[in-house]
């Protein structure tokens, strides 16, 4: 089957009501914690992404039974001890850090030696970010290179730790996290601010938590070993799926998407208030809570008059995953656009500072790179003619999704390979944009 599309029409006029696949992070940490609970879970609405289903491998290699039964997966777990592990088992995290590297910490305990693989993509990003804090409670790691493969044995004697997460890195926070609550004592957090899904399903749990925020950093502890009982969670829309749809509708003519039912946790939100300082007056309907999280309709609405923005980057955790289609808006924007500190961008699925500029060189966008710092000389008068061929992305989703939002937007014909890449997340997300008129062939 061919793996290739191409689109070589804009796209203009819908209205539209959509909802988008579940929140990735969160149906991820819900397996995982499922699997270590005592009893049964219930979870609605589980994202059935590529990445997802290697979190639900990934525990049945563990002895964790799940099922599907008509809309939601049950999970039995047996507590914090409750792994039971063959000789020599290998654990396949696919394309996901996330997996990857939270799975790590529910290792710990682990009583046989576990090899940890990835994709080619995984294989090539940083584990010693996560090696480095989860040794010093106590298990034994084997990694060369700081890459995957890696190899734990846990211990039985864990020893809380102090860890100090400067990344902003919400997946060592949470490995760090998972570990603690298998450790007898206090582990102590002080973590530059990321995503807080693993703290809010803690708290929802009732595992003690203390959190203590702070403006750049939360100081968070927990008092370990802490059981805790199955549980229920309907997973709500996520933000960063629905992004492609927001720039989408931001650039195309005439149009408005109302995207319903989305996570809009304040940890995750930075592409909203990034747009919003560029003028894109996207606004939030029908706020409500969920165990901690904060869900709402999203409301979008094209704009021809959108401005270049001097980004704050106290902003980008929260946008971290969404600065490929924040780059779109830039490069369509009036003025000058500028974005520091964006390193963490180079160590995902692909290096995507990287390719972002490469792109942006493709379609006449100027802009200048200095370290980690980016600008971008927007233009509002952008409209493509020619021809345009994106591969070799190390079948980056995010890469592909925002390959397409660019062709439906600015004009071209487009080939973009590695279709399959949108698997790992948004496996539906052709037929979205089809529905809303696009035309790929
Ligand atoms: C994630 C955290 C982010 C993000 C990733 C999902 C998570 O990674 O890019 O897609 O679920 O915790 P980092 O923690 O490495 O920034």
């Amino acid at each position: 089957m061919k793996n290739l599309i191409n689109i070589s029409k804009k796209i203009d006029q819908f209205r539209s009501k959509i909802y988008i696949p579940s929140d990735k992070s969160i149906s991820i940490r819900c397996v995982l914690l499922a699997s270590q609970a005592i009893g049964k879970s219930r979870l609605y609405n589980l994202l059935e992404s590529e990445d997802v289903i290697n979190a639900l491998n990934t525990i049945k290699k563990l002895g964790i039974n799940y099922k599907k039964v008509k809309n939601h997966y049950e999970i039995n777990g047996f507590g914090l001890n409750g792994y039971n592990t063959k000789k020599n088992l290998k654990i396949n995290a696919g394309n996901s850090g996330t997996l990857a590297r939270l799975i790590l910490g529910l290792l710990v305990n682990s009583k046989k030696e576990i090899t940890l693989v990835g994709d080619s993509s995984l294989s090539k990003r940083d584990f010693s970010r996560i090696t480095n804090p989860i040794k010093l409670f106590g298990p034994n790691i084997i990694s060369n290179n700081d890459n995957l493969p890696v190899k734990i044995i846990g211990s039985n004697y864990l020893r809380p730790i102090k860890f100090v997460e400067k990344l902003g890195s919400a997946q060592c926070k949470s490995s760090v996290l998972f570990a603690a609550i298998k450790t007898p004592g206090i582990t102590e957090v002080k973590a530059k601010k990321s995503r807080n899904h693993t703290e809010l399903l803690f708290r929802s749990l009732k595992i003690p938590i203390k959190i203590s925020e702070k403006k750049n950093y939360d100081y968070i502890k927990i008092s370990g070993p802490c059981n805790f009982q199955g549980f229920e969670y309907k997973i709500p829309g996520d933000i960063s799926s629905s992004s492609f749809f927001i720039v989408l509708t931001l650039l195309a003519k005439k149009s408005k998407l109302v995207l319903k039912n989305i996570n809009i946790n304040n940890s995750r939100i930075g592409i909203i208030k990034i747009l919003n300082k560029m003028n894109a007056k996207i606004v939030f309907k029908n706020k409500k809570k969920y165990k901690g999280e904060l869900i709402a309709d999203i409301v979008v609405k094209s704009k021809d008059n959108l401005k270049g923005i001097n980004c704050p980057s106290s902003l980008n955790s929260s946008a971290i995953d969404e600065f490929l289609v924040i780059f779109l808006v830039a490069a369509k924007a009036k003025g000058i656009s500028y974005f520091s500190n964006l390193g963490e961008l180079d160590k995902k699925e692909s290096p995507r500072l990287k390719i972002a500029t490469n792109f942006l060189k493709n379609i006449g966008i100027k802009y200048e790179r200095k370290a980690d710092n980016i600008k971008i000389y927007g233009n509002p008068n952008l409209s493509l003619e020619g021809n345009y061929e994106i591969r070799g992305f190390r079948k980056d989703h995010r890469i592909f999704m925002m390959s397409c939002i660019a062709a439906l937007t600015f004009g071209g014909n487009w080939k973009i390979y590695d279709k399959d890449s949108i698997k790992t997340s948004f496996p539906t997300f052709l037929n979205k944009i089809k529905y809303l008129g696009a035309i790929i062939n």
